[in-house]
C-alpha cells in the first residue's frame, strides 16, 4: 500500500502540473502547524524562483486545480505561499480500513529480502551479566525484529566473549584453589570428569577474585596470559575446563537473557572463530596486506583521506597471540562462508567505535567480505544513574541485570497493588512483564548513540511517556473490547472505520495512518526509538478520543462498531510496534 502522504503529494504534484508547473515541486509534509492544517506543500516557495511569479500567485493556481478534488477537506493559499491542505474524512477512514485489511497494515518490505548478521548481546563468559550488557541485548533484540518486520532473513548471533583473557584468569583462579585437578597435570591420561568444578555462583566468585589478583600480582597475571595462550593452542586439559566454564555460564546466560525476552538464533563466541584464525592469517600475509611492525603482525589500515590518525589493526601479538582483531575478521570469514550476508551489523559500545573501524578496514581490503558487503557499527552509549555517571548499585559496585530487573519488578508491583485490579500469584508475572517493558521502552525511546540516565521511578510510571504507559493503553483497549463482546456476543471482523466527526477522531486516524512512514523511518536509520515516538503519539490520540467518546454507552449501532473497528485497528498496531521492540502487553494490569 502506498503511504497516505504519498498519495496526498501524488494529487498535490498533479495540480502542480495542471497548472504548467513541475510536478516535482507537489510534496506534501504533515503540517507543522495542526491549529492550521493537517499537511502542507511548501513547493510554491522554490517554483517562485523557477518560474519568476510571487509565490503567492502560484499556490493560488494550485489550489484552484484542487478545489474540486474530493480527497480535500479544504485546500487554502496562504502568504507567501503555503498551501494548507485538510483531507476530507472519507480519505482518512478508506485509508484506515484498507490499513485494517491489508498484511502487515499494508508496510512495503523489502523487495529484495537481504541476509543480514547482526552481532549483540556481546556477554563474556563467567562474568555476570551486568548493566553494561541491558543496552546491546535490548537494542538489538529490537533491530533484530524489526529488521524480520521488514522481511530480511536475520541471524542473530551473541558473539560471547569466552576466549579471551577471562578464560586464563579463570584457569589460574581455580588452580589456585585446587592444584591437584587432572585438568591442571600435563601427564594426565584418562577422562576428565563430566561434573564441573564449580557452580555458577563460585565461578562468578572466581573471576572477579582472580581479575583483582592479576592487578597487583604480576607474577599471577604471567600465569594467567600463558594460561590463555595454552588454551587457545588447543591444551587438552585446559579445553576441558574451559567446557566446563561454557556449559555452567551458557545455560545462566540464556536464563537471564530469556527474561528479558531476548533471543539468539547463534550461541556462538570468539572461540568458533579460533579454526579459521590460522587461513585468515595466510590469506593476509599472502596477499600483502599484513606485515611485521616490531614484532607483531599488523595490517596498515591509514587512508590518505583521514582526518584523524587510525592505528594499524593487529593481527597477531609478537608471541603469537590472538587478538580481539583477529577473532572478529576470524568471524567475519566464518560468517561470509556460512551466509554470505548482505550485511553485518554490530550492536556495540561506542567506545569501541575504532576498533570496528580498524576490523572494516581490515575486512574490506583484504576481501574477507565482498566490496558490496555492507559492514554497520550501531555504537551505543552508556546507562548513567541519575548522578550521570555510569550506572552503579546503592554500594557503588556493578549492578547485576538480575538485580536490576528485580527492583523495577518491585517498583512495578508497587503500583500494580495500588490499584487493585489483580490480585494473587497473577501479581509477581505481570509485575515482570511489565517492569520487562519499563527497562526496555526506558531504553529504547532515547536515541542509541546517546548516553541515559536510568530513572526508575520514571521508567516504571504508568503516566508519561513509558513502557507502562504503553502497556496501560492496549490494556485499556483490550477491557472496552472485552465488555463489547459481552453485549454484543460474537464480534464480527469486518466492522468498518467511519469516516471521523470530529478533529480528535480524526487525528487518531492520522497517526494511525503513519505506521508505514515511522517503520521505514526506523529501518532505515536503525533508530527503534523513532517506533517509541510514533507510539506514544500514538497512545496519546487514543487515550485523547476515550475521553471524548462514549464507546461502550453509544446508541447507533454503526457508530459504535465504526468506534470498536478503530480501536482494535489502533491495539493490532501498538501490539505490533510492541512485539518489534521486544515487550509484550499483560491481559490486565
Ligand atoms: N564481549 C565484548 C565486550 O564485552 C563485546 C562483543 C561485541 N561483538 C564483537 N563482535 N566484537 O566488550
Amino acid at each position: 500500500m502506498e503511504k497516505l502522504i504519498d498519495l496526498i503529494s501524488q494529487q498535490v504534484s498533479a495540480a502542480f502540473e495542471k497548472a504548467g508547473y513541475d510536478a516535482a515541486l507537489g510534496r506534501v509534509a504533515v503540517s507543522g502547524r495542526p491549529d492550521l492544517c493537517e499537511y502542507q506543500c511548501n513547493g510554491a516557495m522554490p517554483a517562485a524562483k523557477q518560474y519568476h511569479k510571487a509565490p503567492i500567485v502560484i499556490a493560488e493556481e494550485v489550489v484552484a486545480q484542487l478545489k474540486e478534488n474530493p480527497a480535500f477537506l479544504s485546500v487554502e493559499a496562504v502568504k507567501p505561499g503555503f498551501i494548507n491542505l485538510r483531507l476530507a474524512p472519507e480519505t482518512v477512514s478508506s485509508y484506515v480500513n484498507a490499513m485494517a485489511t491489508a498484511e502487515k497494515f499494508g508496510l512495503q518490505t523489502e523487495d529484495t529480502p537481504k541476509t543480514v548478521v547482526i552481532d549483540y548481546g556481546g556477554a563474556n563468559v563467567a562474568k555476570p551479566l551486568h548493566v553494561g550488557h541491558i543496552r546491546p541485548a535490548i537494542i538489538g533484540e529490537a533491530v533484530k525484529r524489526l529488521e524480520r518486520y521488514m522481511g530480511n532473513t536475520v541471524i542473530g548471533d551473541v558473539h560471547l566473549g569466552d576466549w579471551g583473557l577471562q578464560m586464563g584468569l579463570i584457569i589460574e583462579g581455580i588452580r589456585e584453589e585446587h592444584p591437584e585437578l587432572p585438568y591442571f597435570d600435563p601427564d594426565f591420561q584418562g577422562e576428565y570428569p563430566t561434573e564441573p568444578p564449580f557452580t555458577i555462583s563460585q565461578l562468578e566468585q572466581i573471576y572477579p577474585a582472580a581479575s583483582a589478583r592479576s592487578k597487583v600480582d604480576p607474577e599471577f597475571s604471567a600465569r594467567a596470559h600463558e594460561a590463555t595462550l595454552k588454551l587457545q593452542q588447543g591444551d587438552p586439559g585446559y579445553m576441558a575446563m574451559w567446557h566446563h566454564v561454557m556449559n555452567v555460564s551458557v545455560a545462566d546466560l540464556k536464563k537471564n537473557y530469556g527474561n528479558l525476552n531476548v533471543d539468539f538464533d547463534l550461541w556462538k563466541g570468539e572461540s568458533d572463530a579460533e579454526p579459521y584464525i590460522a587461513g585468515m592469517v595466510q590469506r593476509l600475509k599472502d596477499g600483502g596486506y599484513a606485515v611485521e611492525s616490531q614484532g607483531a603482525l599488523v595490517v596498515e589500515v591509514q587512508e590518505p583521506e583521514d582526518k584523524k590518525e587510525i592505528p594499524p589493526c593487529i593481527i597477531l601479538k609478537s608471541d603469537g597471540a590472538t587478538l580481539y582483531a583477529t577473532t572478529d575478521l576470524a568471524t567475519l570469514v566464518q560468517r561470509e562462508e556460512d551466509y554470505h550476508p548482505d550485511k553485518v551489523l554490530y550492536v556495540v559500545d561506542k567506545r569501541q567505535a575504532l576498533h570496528f573501524e580498524q576490523v572494516f578496514r581490515t575486512a574490506k581490503k583484504s576481501g574477507i567480505v565482498r566490496p558490496e558487503t555492507k559492514l554497520q557499527f550501531l555504537g551505543f552509549g552508556t546507562m548513567n544513574g541519575k548522578d550521570g555517571k555510569p550506572f552503579k548499585t546503592r554500594d557503588g559496585g556493578v549492578m547485576r541485570l538480575e538485580y536490576l530487573i528485580s527492583e523495577i519488578s518491585d517498583t512495578v508491583k508497587a503500583r500494580i497493588l495500588e490499584n487493585n485490579i489483580i490480585t494473587g500469584d497473577a501479581v509477581d508475572e505481570i509485575a515482570g512483564v511489565i517492569a520487562v517493558a519499563a527497562l526496555k521502552y526506558g531504553d529504547l525511546s532515547n536515541l542509541a548513540t546517546k548516553d541515559y540516565a536510568f530513572d526508575m521511578d520514571r521508567f516504571s510510571a504508568f503516566e508519561g511517556n513509558t513502557g507502562p504507559y504503553i502497556l496501560y493503553t492496549i490494556v485499556r483497549i483490550k477491557s472496552i473490547l472485552a465488555k463489547y463482546a459481552e453485549k454484543a456476543g460474537q464480534m464480527s471482523d469486518d466492522l468498518q472505520i467511519l469516516p471521523p466527526e470530529n478533529q480528535i477522531e480524526k487525528d487518531l486516524m492520522l497517526q494511525l495512518s503513519r505506521f508505514a512512514d515511522n517503520i521505514h523511518l526506523a529501518y532505515r536509520d536503525t533508530q527503534p526509538n523513532v517506533i517509541c515516538a510514533y507510539i506514544y503519539d500514538l497512545a496519546s490520540a487514543v487515550n485523547r478520543f476515550y475521553h471524548e467518546t462514549r464507546i461502550l454507552t453509544e446508541a447507533d449501532e454503526k457508530k459504535q462498531q465504526g468506534y470498536i473497528a478503530l480501536i482494535t485497528l489502533v491495539k493490532r498496531v501498538l501490539e505490533t510496534c510492541i512485539h518489534i521492540l521486544g515487550f509484550e502487553a499483560p491481559e490486565k494490569m
